[in-house]
């Protein structure tokens, strides 16, 4: 029944959409600095750039097309283009609505960084700077060795517990993400020397440790919040422990989770997020869309794959294909590629094939696609796939290339890297980092269970997406539909922790708030994620 809902939803914001994408394929990229007035997301004004002065970047309030078209031009943050420019590829009703609070806590946030940053060699500031007068707190966050899909969503939990208790976030300069992503807090930096004494880090007291000792005098504290977690670390997840952490200067923070499901059941937290986030089940689009901004040449990836690719078609949708609980995370396994056909097709995200050529269609599609070139759809949808595995992508284009749709419709499809296996190298994890943000654009996105790539995708673009079903070694007896449509926005969080904790409990408000928005997993029962009330009500696929 949802789905029914929200198909037809989708279809009705059609004509938006089809308006913006004329604007968009017969302007090219002459006008393309005009369309940086889409840009309102949040009424997040860059106040702090330091290229920008404040006059400028006044976003427009949210408000037709057409008046946005004609707001005045707005200039790019040089230094890092997706900042300004990501959300001229969304769609309206991907543009989150403003949040008044958030805008000012980050400008406060920001403000932070800078005046604690200001003048400071961290490494000497580690090992010897004016603990005692110094009234910084900070956060470092240390990259582990997992996917980049983990490694984002352990960024976000991170950046979630540093901007909620005012600790100034540094990250660890020894792995990828430094080069990667843009930085995100105008006038300070947030990337450690390599001089860092990060071995120092590594050999700090544990949580468990800390609490042992009641916190006496501990600088530093190395939090690990892993999918496997000792008792020390678990205590991170009762509420009373914040205020004994408040007092630590430097806390260490490796992981590989999505952590801010767990920190709303926190008493502290739900009040802070809450007053924040006004529903608070999109923590993470909002927050990664703030941090989780691709560098200038990876972004650059991105436009000329949307530009050669994905642009001037009736709609675009996202397919992320990893597979699980297997040997061969990679591998072409027939049944599954019958499986994503079958969801994409039963949800008419894409058309059925015909065998026989129909001479009535063909002999109509130059007028079609001539003129509707002009309307931004030479083609009627274009696919973007992400796997690590070719041959899902040669099937699909292949399959769209030699048969006619029964519809009619066009189908273009494209793939960005097909890495064969996973490798933990820069070079990898930067198509990965294009992929995760073109798929971010799509209108409708489909997503293997249980990936942390497709989290990271659904919750850049604010989408919920079609979970297709293609975990475990033989998906044929499983009994299981091909795909279902998602719950949430938000990432799932795999291995929330439950530790037996002394203290404040939530308020049977909270407790109301918690039970109607804390969902298991639909890909892991074990896991928890935050949804809206009534998914079908208020979000559009
Ligand atoms: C600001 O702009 C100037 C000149 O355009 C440039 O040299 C400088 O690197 C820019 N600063 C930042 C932080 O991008
Ligand atoms: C920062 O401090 C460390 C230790 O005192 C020193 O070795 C290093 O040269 C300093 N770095 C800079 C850029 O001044
Ligand atoms: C061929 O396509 C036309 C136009 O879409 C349609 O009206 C007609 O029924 C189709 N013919 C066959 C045999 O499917
Ligand atoms: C998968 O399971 C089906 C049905 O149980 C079986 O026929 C098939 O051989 C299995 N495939 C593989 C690759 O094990």
């Amino acid at each position: 029944m949802g789905e029914k809902v929200l198909v037809r939803k989708a279809e009705t914001s059609a004509p938006i959409w089809q308006r913006v994408l004329l604007v968009l394929c017969i302007s090219s990229m002459m006008m393309f600095s005009l369309f940086l007035v889409f840009d309102i997301e949040s009424a997040i004004k860059w106040t702090g750039l330091s290229n920008l002065s404040e006059t400028t970047v006044q976003y427009p309030v949210p408000g037709s097309h057409k008046s946005r078209i004609h707001a005045p031009i707005l200039k790019d943050d040089e230094s890092c283009l997706s900042r300004t420019q990501h959300l001229l590829y969304r769609r309206d009703s991907k543009v989150l609505p403003p949040s008044p609070a958030l805008d000012e806590a980050w400008k406060r946030y920001r403000e932070l960084h800078r005046s604690c940053s200001h003048g400071k060699n961290w490494t000497d500031h580690f090992l010897n700077g004016g603990q005692k007068t110094d009234p910084c707190n900070y956060l470092i966050f240390v990259e582990g060795g997992a996917g980049l899909g983990n490694k984002i969503l352990a960024l976000v939990s991170a950046f979630t517990y540093a901007f909620v208790t005012d600790r100034v976030l540094l990250i660890d300069s020894r792995k990828n993400l430094p080069s990667m992503l843009c930085e995100p807090f105008p006038g300070s930096s947030w990337i450690l020397p390599d001089s860092f004494p990060y071995d120092q880090i590594e050999s700090s007291p544990s949580l468990g440790a800390a609490i042992d000792k009641k916190f006496e005098n501990f600088d530093v504290v190395n939090i690990h919040l892993e999918h496997i977690q000792g008792w020390g670390d678990q205590q991170f997840f009762c509420d009373d422990r914040h205020y004994s952490l408040m007092k630590v200067r430097w806390v260490a923070w490796t992981s590989t989770q999505y952590y801010a499901t767990s920190m709303l059941a926190l008493p502290s937290f739900w009040h802070r997020l809450d007053s924040l986030f006004p529903s608070k089940t999109d923590i993470f689009p909002r927050l990664a869309r703030l941090i989780i901004l691709p560098a200038n040449h990876i972004w650059a990836r991105v436009l000329r794959v949307y530009w050669g690719y994905l642009s001037c078609s009736g709609s675009r949708v996202g397919i992320q294909i990893r597979l699980h609980g297997r040997w061969d995370l990679a591998a072409f396994d027939a049944p599954v590629s019958a499986r994503i056909r079958d969801c994409l097709t039963s949800h008419n995200l894409l058309p059925t094939t015909a065998v026989e050529e129909n001479a009535t269609q063909l002999s109509g599609l130059y007028s079609k696609h001539y003129h509707s070139e002009q309307d931004g759809k030479a083609v009627d949808i274009a696919v973007l796939i992400a796997s690590l595995q070719i041959k899902y992508f040669e099937e699909m284009k292949e399959l769209h290339s030699r048969y006619p749709s029964v519809d009619g419709r066009l189908v273009r499809v494209h793939m960005v890297s097909h890495g064969g296996r996973e490798e933990n190298t820069l070079e990898q994890a930067e198509s990965a980092l294009a992929e995760m943000w073109l798929l971010s654009f799509s209108d409708h996105l489909a997503t293997s269970a249980y990936s942390t790539f497709g989290y990271v995708a659904q919750g850049l673009g604010g989408l919920r997406p079609y979970i297709l079903n293609i975990r475990g070694e033989n998906i044929s007896n499983d009994g299981l539909p091909s795909c279902h449509i998602g719950q949430s926005i938000e990432p799932c969080t795999h291995f929330p922790q439950s530790p037996i904790c002394e203290g404040s409990k939530p308020t049977p408000e909270h407790q109301a708030w918690l039970d109607k928005h804390m969902q298991p997993c639909q890909d892991q029962q074990s896991g928890l994620q935050l949804i809206y009330s009534d998914p079908a009500e208020t979000l559009p696929t």
